[in-house]
C-alpha cells in the first residue's frame, strides 16, 4: 500500500490550498469504516450500519481533519499564535498541529468539564491552557473577542478552513461505499461537523461521484440540545462533555442542513448514550467517547423509522481513551482486585 500523506495532499484539488501553502500534517484521515454487525441484528430489516471511526485520527478525534487545514492556512498567513475554546478535543488537536507548525497555542477550557485524556494531550503537546470558571459557550465568546483584538488566529469551527478539512470524511465514506449512505448519523455540539459533512457529500454529488445525498440525522444530548429544542440552553449538562454546548455557533448552518437533506434532529438521554457506548465496546470491539456514542444511541432510538435495506453511517467522532473516567464508571466487566498471586486462586477465579 502506498503511504497515506494526510487529507490535504490526498484531496488538494478539493481544498483551498495552493503550491504556496505549507502543509502541516500528522497524516490524519483515511480512517476505517467498520460494519456494525451487532447493531445490524438489533435493527434487522436488512439494514447495514457502519461506523466511521474518526477516533483513530492522530490526536484521537475528527478535529485533526479540520486542524491540518486551519493550521496550514494560518502558517501560510504568517500566524505565530493560535487560540481556541474547547470541550477538549479541539484543544488537543490545535495544540498538536500548532506545535508541528511551530506556533504557540492558547486553549480556553471549561474548568472541571474536560475529560482527562484530552487535558493530558493539550498539556503534553505544549498548549498554554486557561481553564475558565464558565462553560464552553462563554469561552468561545472570549476567544472570538481576543482574536478580533489581538494578533491571534482563531481555530474553532468558525474558522472556515476547519470545515473544509472536515468535509473530507464524507469523501472517504463515498469512496468506501461507492456512493453516499441513505442516512448519516452524527453527534452535534457546535454543529460544525454536520455542516462540513453536508458540504463534502454535496461536492461529490455535484461532481457525479455519488448519485445520491444522505439524510442528515443530527443527535444531541438531552440536557444540551439547543438544536432539537430550537433555543439556547444557558446551563447545558450531559455526561458527554464534548457536546456540552448550549449555543452552537453553526446553528443557522445546522438548520439549513436539516432542511436541505430532509433530515431530522433528535435528542438522546445520557442513559441511552451509555447504553450505546457499552454496546459498541463489548459487542463491536469499538471504544469511542460518550459524545460519539450519541450517533448510535440516536439511531437505535429512531430505529422504527429506518427504511428497509438502507445503508447508514454513524460517525464516531472521538476515541474512548479520551475519557477513561467514563469508561471505568460505565461498563459491565468483571473486575476483581486483591487477587492473591498464586495459580490456585487465579484458576478458581476463572471458574476452574
Ligand atoms: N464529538 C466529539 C467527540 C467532539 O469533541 C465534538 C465537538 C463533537 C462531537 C461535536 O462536533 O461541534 O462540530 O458539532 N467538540 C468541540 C471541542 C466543541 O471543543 O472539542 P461539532
Amino acid at each position: 500500500h502506498k503511504h497515506w500523506p494526510g487529507i490535504i495532499e490526498a484531496y488538494k484539488h478539493w481544498l483551498p490550498v495552493t503550491k504556496k501553502t505549507p502543509i502541516i500534517t500528522l497524516q490524519e484521515g483515511a480512517t476505517p469504516l467498520i460494519e456494525l454487525q451487532y447493531i445490524n441484528k438489533i435493527i434487522g430489516k436488512d439494514v447495514k450500519v457502519y461506523a466511521k471511526y474518526d477516533g483513530l485520527n492522530p490526536t484521537g478525534s475528527f478535529k485533526d481533519r479540520g486542524m491540518t487545514m486551519a493550521i496550514s492556512k494560518a502558517k501560510e498567513n504568517g500566524t505565530k499564535v493560535v487560540i481556541c475554546a474547547s470541550t477538549g478535543n479541539t484543544s488537543a488537536s490545535a495544540a498538536a498541529y500548532a506545535k508541528k507548525g511551530g506556533m504557540r497555542s492558547f486553549v480556553l477550557i471549561p474548568e472541571g468539564y474536560v475529560a482527562q485524556g484530552k487535558l493530558a494531550q493539550a498539556l503534553v503537546y505544549g498548549a498554554e491552557v486557561l481553564a475558565i470558571k464558565g462553560n464552553f459557550d462563554e469561552a468561545l465568546k472570549i476567544v472570538q473577542n481576543i482574536s478580533n483584538k489581538f494578533p491571534v488566529t482563531l481555530v474553532n469551527s468558525v474558522n472556515p478552513y476547519r470545515l473544509q478539512g472536515q468535509k473530507t470524511a464524507a469523501f472517504e465514506i463515498i469512496e468506501s461505499l461507492g456512493e453516499a449512505p441513505d442516512w448519516l448519523c452524527i453527534p452535534m455540539g457546535n454543529a460544525g461537523n454536520i455542516t462540513a459533512y453536508w458540504m463534502g457529500f454535496n461536492e461529490y454529488y455535484i461532481a457525479g461521484i455519488s448519485k445520491k445525498l444522505p439524510k442528515m440525522m443530527g443527535f444531541q444530548a438531552k440536557g444540551s440540545a439547543p438544536l432539537v429544542l430550537g433555543k439556547t440552553i444557558d446551563n447545558p449538562d450531559t455526561i458527554a462533555t464534548a457536546i456540552r454546548i448550549g449555543n452552537p455557533v453553526n446553528k443557522e448552518n445546522a438548520y439549513k442542513v436539516k432542511k436541505e437533506s430532509k433530515g431530522k434532529f433528535t435528542d438522546v438521554t445520557d442513559e441511552e448514550i451509555i447504553n450505546a457506548y457499552k454496546i459498541l465496546g463489548k459487542e463491536e470491539g469499538i471504544f469511542c467517547e460518550p459524545a460519539s456514542a450519541s450517533s448510535v444511541a440516536g439511531l437505535l432510538k429512531v430505529k422504527e423509522s429506518i427504511p428497509s435495506n438502507s445503508k447508514i453511517v454513524c460517525v464516531l467522532t472521538g476515541n474512548g481513551l479520551k475519557d477513561p473516567d467514563c469508561a471505568i464508571k460505565n461498563n459491565d466487566a468483571v473486575f476483581k482486585e486483591g487477587i492473591s498471586p498464586d495459580i490456585k486462586t487465579v484458576a478458581e477465579n476463572m471458574g476452574f
